[in-house]
This record gives C-alpha cells, sequence and structure tokens, in this order.
C-alpha cells in the first residue's frame, strides 16, 4: 500500500485529486491542532481521527454513513431537475467520495434518509432479506376508518406490482396515522393510502428498522450514525 502522505489522505476525502489537494497544502489551508500543515508529502503512519481544512474540522474517515432530516421540495436525485438536490444538503466532499442515498423518499415526502459510499451498507440496508421495517407518519385528507386499516393490514394489490403489500402495524397518533412497511416501492405508502380509498397529504418517515430519526435534527440537517446504529441495520 502506498504511503498515507497528506495529499493522498486530502484526496481520500474528497478534497479533488492529489494535484488538487496538494494545492490546498500550498496555500496554508490546512492545519493539525491548530499547525498548518506545509507539506504535502509529509507522510502519517495512521489516518489522523480530525483535520482542519479552509477553518472547517473535519473527521478524515473514508467511509460515510449520514442520517439526514430529509426537507420536501428536495430530491433524492444526484441530477435533480424540478428540486434542489439533497446532496446539496451534505459537504460538497461527500458527492466527491461517492455517497448515495439508501432507497429514496419523494420529493413531497420528508425525515429518515440514510447515505452511505458502502455498497454493501446500502444493499444490506435496502435488501428485502433484511426485512427492515420502515415507519412512516401521515396526514390524510379523509378519516381514516376501521375499515381502511382493515384492508391494509390484510393487504392490497397496487397497479403494477405482482404481489400484494400489507401494512404490517398500524399505529394511530393524534391527527396522525403511522404505517409500517417492509418494502420500499415507489410511492409505496402513498398508493397503499390511495388503494383504500384515502389520500395522503404529508408523510415523514421516522425510521429504518431499529434506527429513529434524529429529533434534534432540523429539516435539512445530518449528522453521523453512531457505531452501534450502522451495526443495528447491517
Ligand atoms: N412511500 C411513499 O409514498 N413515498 C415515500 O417517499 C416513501 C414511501
Amino acid at each position: 500500500m502506498p504511503a498515507l502522505t497528506l495529499e493522498r489522505l486530502l484526496a481520500s476525502i474528497g478534497y479533488g485529486s492529489r494535484k488538487e489537494a496538494r494545492a490546498l497544502v500550498r496555500m496554508g489551508l490546512v492545519e493539525i491542532d491548530g499547525k498548518v500543515l506545509e507539506d504535502p508529502f509529509v507522510e502519517f503512519a495512521e489516518r489522523p481521527a480530525t483535520i482542519t481544512v479552509n477553518g472547517e474540522e473535519v473527521t478524515t474517515q473514508e467511509k460515510l454513513y449520514v442520517m439526514l432530516h430529509k426537507p420536501t421540495d428536495v430530491e433524492c436525485s444526484h441530477n435533480a431537475r424540478d428540486h434542489q438536490s439533497v446532496y446539496s444538503l451534505l459537504p460538497d466532499r461527500f458527492s466527491a467520495m461517492g455517497i448515495q442515498s439508501v432507497g429514496r423518499l419523494d420529493a413531497d415526502s420528508e425525515g429518515l434518509l440514510l447515505l452511505s459510499n458502502q455498497g454493501d451498507f446500502i444493499h444490506r440496508v435496502e435488501s428485502p432479506k433484511k426485512g427492515l421495517l420502515k415507519r412512516y407518519r401521515v396526514t390524510l385528507a379523509r378519516p381514516f376508518t376501521p375499515e381502511q386499516e382493515a384492508e391494509l393490514l390484510k393487504g392490497v394489490m397496487l397497479k403494477g406490482e405482482r404481489r400484494e403489500v400489507l401494512a404490517r402495524a398500524i399505529e394511530r397518533d393524534g391527527e396522525s396515522v403511522i404505517i409500517s412497511i417492509g418494502e420500499g416501492l415507489y410511492h409505496q405508502v402513498r398508493r397503499m393510502f390511495a388503494a383504500v380509498g384515502n389520500h395522503v397529504e404529508t408523510l415523514e418517515r421516522i425510521s429504518i428498522g431499529p434506527v429513529s430519526l434524529d429529533e434534534s435534527l432540523g429539516r435539512g440537517g445530518w449528522r453521523f450514525l453512531t457505531d452501534e446504529e450502522i451495526q443495528s441495520v447491517s
């Protein structure tokens, strides 16, 4: 393995090519523990935990596991056409490091979105085999009747799908309804409520398996997942 030089370290955490990273160092923009590093070829025996680039302290981990509180009117796409891209809510360097969302939330939906640059993690969380339940809080345009609830729990056929899908659990919480589902089909929750004659007005994902949306994150806020959270969905 080539030695971990400062320019390699910076490039590995999304600060451009090694040449671009070298330029940052030569401009005096890179510090560790308050000390400007001037030599882009200085070698590290181990990755330092953090480094300061252009006044911002950043972790140097190469593997990204992130939780974002997605707001509405934001698209889960790198090339968003009609709205702002969800990736614009994260540091640019994360895109350079290959971050992707784990599944998607519609532009009209908000709530918990997980993102990572580790394909195996994304695959495991998305895998139906893993069977992680996703919980969504919805508000509805019409009263939610016991018949609608029973139909959702029994299973409904959605247009274009081969199998019925069902609600694994339904809870009522004041004016809202919380539905748990196992799959992640396109517009699944909206289509399920439409199939029983209701209409979803607002939709917020509140958890994926054991990982819940961190209430301290405002809309558009993000944080790294804890090791415990990563383990719990992997
Ligand atoms: N179901 C939907 O209808 N929309 C989402 O964004 C997620 C699940």
